[in-house]
């Protein structure tokens, strides 16, 4: 089975946890940074996973456009799904649902969020002023829900919706 993460990461969040995620899958994986390689040939992979972040409400138009180019190519290979922002709960899902189609969602293998981290030298001014207004935060947070990464990876591993 080989596997690409695609992502995108504004911060280099998304991209650490991609390392994490890719870390814990079985079989060939490859890290595919949209912000650095636009063109992917996904029929070198069996299986895709996707990360993106969230920004003032909104994924990485990378991420966006992606999915929009790819979709029935997607829908035909194992596929999962994960997202990096600092909201949890019912918020941090209402994000997931917004950042991926519904019927990306439905045919994922596992949806994961994996929490975030402010992290204060890489925002630029702007960036530091809606964090501080949004979350009433000064300095760096981190959030990174380590579990939540194990539990995609594992279920992704064991899958038996798609065979390798
Ligand atoms: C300017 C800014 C706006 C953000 N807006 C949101 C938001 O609307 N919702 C949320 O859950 N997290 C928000 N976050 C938190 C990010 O999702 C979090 O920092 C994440 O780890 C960023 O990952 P990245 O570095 O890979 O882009 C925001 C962070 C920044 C810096």
């Amino acid at each position: 089975m080989k596997t690409a993460i695609i992502f995108a990461s504004t911060h280099g969040t998304t991209e650490k946890l991609s390392q994490l995620l890719s870390e814990q899958l079985t079989g060939e994986v490859q890290l595919v940074n949209l912000k650095k390689k636009t063109k992917v040939i996904l029929d070198e992979f069996d299986a895709i996973i996707i990360g993106g972040s969230i920004h003032a409400g909104g994924m990485q138009q990378k991420v966006k456009q992606f999915i929009e180019k790819n979709k029935e190519v997607l829908l035909a290979k194992k596929i999962g799904l994960f997202l990096c922002c600092m909201f949890d709960g019912e918020q941090a899902q209402k994000q997931f649902e917004t950042a991926y189609p519904k019927e990306l969602r439905c045919a994922s293998i596992s949806n994961g969020l994996f929490g975030g981290e402010f992290i204060f030298k890489k925002m630029n001014f702007v960036e530091k002023l809606i964090v501080k207004k949004v979350s009433g935060v000064t300095s760096d947070v981190s959030k990174i829900d380590i579990k939540a990464i194990e539990k995609f990876a594992s279920d992704f591993n064991h899958s038996n919706r798609w065979s390798s």
